[in-house]
């Protein structure tokens, strides 16, 4: 079997190196891929969202299996166009990534079947907008309905925040279209937990819970990223709350779907947070998350290959997934400035020193003429140890990336910390 995964991050390096490991994969292709994801698979530089490219390149190298990663193409139809030209596909449709792509549709559509999520109103006017949000409590939420690469979402903790956030939302339109509509939404305080699903049209299965950590800094401190660590599973997030969550969200929101007609297939990711023990959620997105996958696929027995062509199949059913009873961590190593302005083409040193403690999954790294590798992005990569519980996988994880250098690199240092204290 050939397999062709798009995307460019370290999700797609633990996904490459998770279909490595699968009975029957003769040949792994990633586009674009990085300098990591060269070590497992070939890369081709084809951009995720190049659809005739990505199609030709499918059709030359007698690809078998599609995987796609990144919100973006999925949103842009990516699997109805691989479908169409009858290529076995992992995703959703562009209809189905929806409850990712339109906060707003997913908002509706939790609302229509009974899904607790945050008190929030949805606006299409600015001067609505305003006129409600000078009647609210701060802090207050303020979501762009539309894909805004992750910066969609403003905390504003004063009126003239606030005022500012909606203000370049809805008429500066910083993210253009994606601004056409906004939910303003009641601040929740609470603890947030990613539950990833396989689900593929009608049976669920839930992955192990993981956590990600968006602030740059210890702490939570800082700047939001894309996200600088991750842990799983979470003690605070048991087995039981994992089988009242699919009954509670997952299932219904399938059932929403599928009762609007949109067969919901490839991977489903609740964003969720517990507040005073009721769990309520926060987001979907339509695909795995990043740096989730690289703590939940390494502790993953079952062959991934076998789960993701059940899940095109339908027949999901039949896949009996089994975890590992370990734990992992996973600490992301960024650029000097990130998530602001940032320099890169600095040489990675220090990966080969890093033995059995850990797995290193490159995200913006590149190898240049002689075959160095540097840097491209400002996620650079994520370290990830597997330990028998989260304690021994932190003192691992810690031991493993200080091993790991280049110019202006930082990383958290609490990461999954408060498991373990
Ligand atoms: P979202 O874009 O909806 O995924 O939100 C991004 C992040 O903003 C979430 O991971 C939360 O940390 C935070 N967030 C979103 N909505 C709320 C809310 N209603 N209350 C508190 N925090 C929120
Ligand atoms: N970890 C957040 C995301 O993948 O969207």
């Amino acid at each position: 079997m050939n397999v062709l995964i798009v995307g460019s991050g370290a999700r797609e390096h633990v996904l490459a190196w998770k279909i490595a490991q699968s009975t029957g994969v003769d040949n792994i292709f990633v586009a674009p891929g990085n300098a990591g994801t060269a070590l497992v698979a070939e890369n081709i530089d084809v951009s995720p969202i190049d659809f005739e490219a990505l199609g030709s390149v499918a059709k030359e190298r007698q690809v078998d299996l599609v995987v796609v990663g990144p919100e973006v193409p999925l949103s842009l139809g990516i699997v109805d166009y691989f479908d169409s030209l009858g290529f076995y596909t992992f995703g959703p449709t562009k209809a189905a990534a929806q409850i990712e792509s339109s906060k707003v549709f997913a908002r509706n559509l939790m609302h229509k079947y009974g899904i607790a999520c945050p008190e929030g109103h949805i606006f299409s006017s600015h001067a609505r907008a305003l006129d409600y949000l000078q009647k609210q409590q701060m802090p207050v939420v303020i979501k762009a309905d539309g894909l805004a690469a992750g910066k969609g979402t403003i905390i504003a903790s004063s009126m003239s925040e606030a005022d500012k956030a909606l203000g370049d939302i809805m008429e500066a339109r910083v993210f253009g279209a994606a601004g056409d509509r906004v939910i303003i939404d009641e601040y929740l305080r609470g603890v947030e937990v990613s539950l990833l699903a396989f689900i593929d049209g009608k049976t669920v299965v839930p992955m192990i819970p993981a956590c990600d950590y968006k602030k740059v800094g210890d702490g939570d401190e800082g700047l939001n990223t894309g996200g600088m660590g991750s842990y799983s599973p979470p003690g605070f997030f048991s087995p039981d709350m994992v089988h009242e969550a699919v009954d509670a969200i997952l299932l219904p929101a399938v059932k929403a779907m599928a009762d609007a007609g949109i067969c919901y297939k490839g991977v489903l990711y609740a964003g969720l947070m517990v507040v005073d023990g009721q769990v309520v959620v926060i987001e979907f997105n339509a695909r795995f998350g990043d740096p989730e996958t690289q703590v939940i696929l390494p502790l993953l027995k079952t062959d991934l290959v076998e789960i993701l062509t059940a899940v095109i199949r339908g027949d999901l059913d039949r896949v009996k997934i089994e975890w590992d009873k370990g734990a992992c961590v996973g600490v992301v190593m960024a650029s000097g400035g990130y998530p602001g302005r940032y320099e890169t083409g600095f040489p990675v040193k220090g990966l080969q020193d890093v033995g059995r403690d850990a797995l290193v999954f490159h995200a913006g790294t590149k190898r240049g003429k002689n075959g160095e590798i540097h840097t491209s992005g400002g996620r650079v990569l994520t370290v990830v140890s597997r330990g028998e519980n989260l304690t021994e996988a932190r003192e691992k994880v810690y031991r493993s990336a200080p091993l790991i250098s280049f110019e202006g690199c930082h990383y958290r240092k609490d990461i999954a910390l408060r498991e373990t204290q």
